[in-house]
């Protein structure tokens, strides 16, 4: 009988920690005028099911609750906003306090001033002084010669071979991004730096947990040896630049030197920021953009061909060896629809961060300060009145220019924050796919696993078989 009640208390005691459990994340961010939605465990909140279901947990809750509700994630109380209307207002409002509100482990590791983490005037500059380096200007006389030099060697001897196309995008995005940075430089610091950078970028993905091992602390450790690499780079640069003036300068020269034009006096701190949200935000966005494109091509051989003629026509008016042109990249308009078409069907960003500074109404909704909103775009992408048969790979559906420029396309999102490296990014695409059709055909190996969430990537690697024309 004893045994009995003691048990009967312990269920009762078990059913009151999980009442008290269940409720206290409804308690603790009880406020008047929130959006509706669910809050979840203490700490965790919904993060697990966010992460386990990805999409289908998204979708559950808007059938719900509507496009704009609220939940807990990664950490932190979040407005989820799937509305089309309202995401492109909430990006083009930073002004009245929606800042970036990308995670602590992020801005630990990327550096105090790299461009998400700072705002107001202090955003303006750093953004005019990037701007500055990798406009339309910069890519035709500059950047672009290098990124053709790049592709060039990186896609030589390929032939015959089986290579995993991701661990080759990944080097592309990176060591094109560095050739523009610094050249290439003899006894190569670039090796030094790439399995840090590898470790820096885990880290900004990660829960800021300062313990032995973990992945933050690695990241936050490659930061260190990043900065050190790159200050010492920065002091064996300026004591060159003073007798050498080259008539295409690196990025990181120019940063020296205040810029193209001189107006951007930035301190080293700085400079090292700007290098590396560079290298970071070209990084995984160009690589997995690249390597979904290889993956789509050849799943849909139609397509394929139409690209093809437009780069074998290129490459006929030219001599082998003669370089790509600002002017040949602007003409490759299916190249560039290719590109768009990958970056909405693969979803390569699914939405981005913000942060109010105060308390601030929405949609008629009260938003508590200090709560992120999340501007989830995912869904846009697949939204049937935008884009009819969002399923299928149709690229002729931005062949109309006005498409890219419509209203609710936010693949490279939008408002004071509109990504400064979009041209890039696509002229660093197009070369590469320039290269890739015009030397050679592939075959995928089979048997590679794609994941499409939390990140689009192939676990084990994506390989394909290569051979010359
Ligand atoms: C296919 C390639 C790319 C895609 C899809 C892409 C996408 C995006 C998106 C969606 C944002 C908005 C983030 C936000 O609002 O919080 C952004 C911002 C940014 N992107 Fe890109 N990006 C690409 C390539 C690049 C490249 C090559 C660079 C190199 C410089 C770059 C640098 C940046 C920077 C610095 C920001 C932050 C701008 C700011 O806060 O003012 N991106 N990008």
């Amino acid at each position: 009988m004893p045994i009995f009640i003691v048990f009967i208390w312990v269920v009762f005691l078990l059913c009151i920690l999980t009442i008290v459990l269940l409720k206290w994340n409804v308690i603790m961010y009880k406020r008047n005028g929130l959006p509706p939605g669910t809050m979840g465990w203490p700490v965790l909140g919904e993060t697990t099911e966010f992460l386990k279901q990805g999409p289908a947990f998204m979708k559950t809750q808007r059938s719900r609750y509507g496009s704009f509700f609220r939940s807990h994630l990664l950490g932190c109380p979040t407005i989820v906003s799937m509305d089309a209307e309202l995401n492109r207002y909430i990006l083009v409002n930073e002004a009245k306090g929606l800042v970036p509100g990308y995670p602590q482990s992020m801005l630990d590791i990327l550096g105090k001033r790299n461009i998400a983490a700072v705002h107001g005037s202090a955003h303006k500059y750093m953004r005019g002084a990037l701007l500055g380096l990798i406009n339309p200007t910069m890519i035709r006389d500059n950047l672009l010669p290098k990124i053709d030099d790049f592709m060039r060697s990186h896609l030589s001897n390929w032939d015959n071979k089986i290579v995993d196309i991701q661990e080759k995008a990944k080097e592309m995005a990176f060591l094109s991004s560095w050739r523009q940075i610094a050249g290439s430089e003899p006894g190569s610091i670039s090796e030094a730096l790439v399995p840090e950078f590898f470790k820096l970028v885990l880290g900004t993905l990660s829960l800021p947990i300062n313990l032995p091992n973990t992945n933050y602390r690695c990241g936050f450790q490659a930061r260190q040896k990043i900065v050190t690499l790159l200050r010492s780079l920065i002091e064996n640069r300026r004591s060159a630049n003073s007798q050498e003036n080259s008539k295409q300068p690196h990025i990181l020269d120019l940063l020296i030197k205040g810029g193209a034009e001189g107006k951007y006096k930035l301190s080293d701190d700085e400079i090292i920021d700007l290098i590396i949200t560079i290298l970071y935000s070209g990084y995984e966005t160009v690589s997995t953009t690249s390597m979904m494109a290889v993956k789509y091509l050849h799943d849909h051989p139609k397509v394929l061909e139409e690209l093809r003629k437009e780069h074998v026509s290129i490459r006929a008016r030219k001599k082998p060896e003669e370089p790509l042109t600002y002017e040949d990249c602007k003409s490759m308009s299916f190249t560039r629809a290719v590109i768009f078409e990958t970056s909405r069907l693969a979803t390569i960003v699914n939405g981005v961060l913000r942060r109010t500074t105060k308390d601030m109404e929405i949609n008629g909704y009260i938003i508590p300060e200090g709560w992120k909103i999340y501007v989830y775009t995912r869904e846009i992408n697949y939204d049937p009145h935008i884009y009819p048969d969002p399923l299928a790979f149709n690229p002729w559906r931005w062949l109309d220019k006005n498409s890219e420029n419509q209203h609710y396309c936010l693949i490279f999102g939008g408002g004071t924050r509109l990504c400064p490296g979009k041209e890039l990014g696509i002229a660093e695409i197009s070369t590469f796919l320039h290269y890739f059709l015009t030397r050679y055909r592939w075959e995928e190996v089979g048997g590679d696993k794609l994941m499409k969430f939390p990140r689009v990537e192939a676990p084990n690697g994506l390989h394909i078989k290569v051979s010359s024309h």
